[in-house]
């Protein structure tokens, strides 16, 4: 068996995730950045067994970098799919409206699940936050063990005008704005290492961004001096910074090489 996963992540949840369901499938796992196909206009599969996507819930939809993946993927055959989505509890229709954008890109899905972990945007307490990172092995082994069986899932697909790559891409940049506080920043330049768009450049020693932010908010949990901030009246800025705890800055920078 062959498996391929397309993962996004940006504080580390589904990036565990997507190891322990690697773990746990039958046959040969391969784990592969959606942010490493940015620049391709056509993306290639070889042949594969099973075919994953794994990434956060942003706002009930799928990071705009999956959309965009998925929709350059050229598949030979016809792989079992499953889509697995992190989030913090409120993931709503975001894989039924997933398996609809893969849908109009000619791929079937077959198994989706949430999986519940700490959150990045919203702030979740920390006896919760260590409760779920335990669970998450469990779940991915139930999950694993589904997708090795073929078990299909019963996958709404639903649509709407804007769950498309542009709507999610124009859709968070309009209420968070990221921005760097210069009497704060140590000019270490590690937000635009894990930044996985590549969207920041360190002017001066200190970050400038780009076009491309997909909101994943690694800049500014990975930031070691705070000094990064979004300006939001939704978002609170005293929330406590997170990454999961298995999984290193250098793991999250390694989703920006680009082939
Ligand atoms: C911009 C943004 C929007 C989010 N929206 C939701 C949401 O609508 N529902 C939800 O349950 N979690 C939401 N989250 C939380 C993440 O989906 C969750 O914490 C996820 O596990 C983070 O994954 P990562 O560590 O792989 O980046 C959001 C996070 C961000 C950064």
């Amino acid at each position: 068996m062959k498996n391929i996963i397309y993962y996004f992540t940006a504080t580390g949840n589904s990036l565990v995730c997507a190891k322990n369901l690697a773990k746990y499938l039958d046959g040969e796992t391969e784990l592969r950045a959606a942010a490493n196909y940015l620049e391709a206009e056509e993306i290639t599969v070889e042949p594969c067994d099973t075919l994953g996507f794994v990434f956060p819930v942003y706002g009930e939809r799928a990071p705009w970098p999956v959309y965009h993946l998925a929709a350059r993927l050229k598949l030979s055959g016809q792989p079992y799919v499953f889509g697995i989505a992190t989030c913090n509890d409120r993931g709503g229709s975001c894989l039924d409206f997933f398996a609809s954008w893969l849908k109009k890109h000619g791929i079937e899905m077959n198994y989706t699940r949430k999986i519940t972990m700490p959150g990045n945007c919203m702030a979740t307490n920390e006896a919760e936050n260590a409760e779920r990172i335990a669970d998450c092995d469990m779940f991915c082994h139930r999950s694993a063990d589904n997708i090795n069986s073929r078990f299909q899932s019963t996958v709404e697909g639903f649509d709407a005008p804007e769950n498309t790559e542009e709507g999610q891409r124009e859709r968070f940049p309009k209420i968070f704005v990221f921005k760097s506080d210069p009497d704060k920043c140590v000019s270490c330049g590690l937000c635009a290492q894990v930044c996985p768009m590549k969207n920041i450049t360190m002017t001066d020693g200190h970050p400038v961004y780009g076009s491309t932010c997909a909101s994943c908010m690694a800049c500014f949990h990975w930031c070691p001096a705070e000094a990064v901030y979004i300006d939001s009246k939704f978002f609170n800025n005293g929330r406590s910074r997170y990454h999961h705890p298995d999984v290193s800055a250098d793991e999250i920078a390694a989703q920006q090489k680009r082939f």
